[in-house]
């Protein structure tokens, strides 16, 4: 449903709490959660514990906190991670993992957002190397947001989770996306989580939450990101207020997300034959449409599209993402796709 007439594709971060969700904030019991007490935010992470298949969870305000959490306990200061090129922790998260981790990211390409096996395996710094920090732990991310909402298998995960058992090292996935990626596979979540020591995902993306984010993991290491957290400034206090609004995510929202998935294959077929643009297909698996413009900046064509209230974000020089979410319906994918055509044949004239 467009909101103030706006058709918003830029994200599903811009996605508001249902009023559903708004009820169960103002009656949620809340505590001091500095001090364990918050009765909420302990449900919220036994959930969040449960649904994944973990011993342990943290809410936290914001997914880079998790991540960064993960990172610090995760890796450990002159040691060396493992990461796609592409990822949102070395792209988008101020350069946590050498500000906040004191670590040093590997960057590695990928198909999709998968790194090949062997190449990873291969790219690996064991301590006998003197010149090399040793590499301590793996990223990943799925689904893998600039690969356009791209889904990594569990059995790929898996392959990751076996070299990583041989050579010792943690794996952290930031499945800010996860239940995207849990949908579109037709699996449980915990499936994909098995594969990995720790994972972070977002509440407040397509789950449509307020704030927040969890990371999961071991009993031990959940432990300690109690303390990381607190230096890091995200202790919070009756935060229960913003837990059941996670809660009620977690229980209701998650096979929605199909609804989102099958919109974003509505949109990148309705845009298939227009000229001057190229959607691939084949990435097309969850909430995102990646569209290439081959006459026009980015820029320029989203300043056009605003003209017929749709909004969306540029990527690249040349590319724009779209994403659906809870506050996109049939109508805003038909009011895109026709606002595209203009833009593209006003381009064309
Ligand atoms: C893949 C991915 N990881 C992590 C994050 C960070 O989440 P937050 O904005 O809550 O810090 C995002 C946010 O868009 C994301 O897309």
């Amino acid at each position: 449903m467009a909101y103030q007439g706006i058709s918003d594709f830029r994200s599903d971060t811009v996605t508001r709490p249902t009023p559903e969700m708004r009820r169960v904030m103002s009656n949620a019991p809340v505590g001091d959660d500095v001090h364990g007490d918050d009765p909420t935010v302990n449900r919220l992470q036994e959930l969040s514990a449960e649904m994944t298949g973990k011993e342990a969870a943290i809410f936290v305000p914001s997914g880079t906190m998790g991540n960064t959490i993960a990172l610090i306990l995760g890796v450990g200061e002159g040691m060396e991670v493992i990461m796609e090129e592409k990822c949102h922790i070395f792209n988008y998260e101020a350069g946590n993992v050498s500000r906040l981790a004191r670590s040093l990211p590997r960057i590695l390409p990928s198909v999709d957002g998968a790194i090949p096996l062997e190449r990873l395996e291969s790219s690996i710094h064991t301590a006998m190397r003197v010149h090399c920090p040793p590499t301590r732990a793996i990223c990943l991310e799925n689904t893998h947001n600039l690969h356009g909402g791209t889904v990594l298998t569990p059995k790929y995960m898996q392959g990751v989770k076996e070299l990583a058992e041989r050579h010792n090292l943690h794996v952290h996935l930031d499945g800010a996306r996860v239940f995207n990626a849990a949908v579109a596979l037709g699996v449980p979540v915990a499936e994909i989580a098995v594969h990995v020591d720790t994972m972070m995902f977002c509440l407040s993306k397509g789950l449509c939450a307020p704030i927040g984010s969890m990371l999961v993991g071991d009993k031990d290491l959940i432990h300690e990101a109690i303390s990381v957290r607190k230096y890091l400034g995200g202790a919070m206090r009756q935060a229960g207020i913003v837990a059941a609004a996670g809660i009620l995510a977690l229980q209701t929202m998650v096979e929605r997300l199909a609804e989102d998935h099958e919109r974003a294959a509505r949109l990148a077929r309705g845009l298939e034959g227009i000229p001057g643009i190229k959607v691939d297909m084949d990435t097309v698996q969850t909430n995102f449409v990646m569209l290439e413009l081959e006459y026009m900046s980015a820029g320029e064509f989203l300043e056009r599209l605003k003209e017929h209230q749709v909004w969306a974000l540029p990527f690249s020089d040349r590319t724009i993402r779209f994403c659906t979410h809870n506050d996109i319906n049939d109508a805003d994918v038909d009011r895109a796709v026709d606002a595209i055509a203009a833009v593209t044949k006003e381009a064309a004239n």
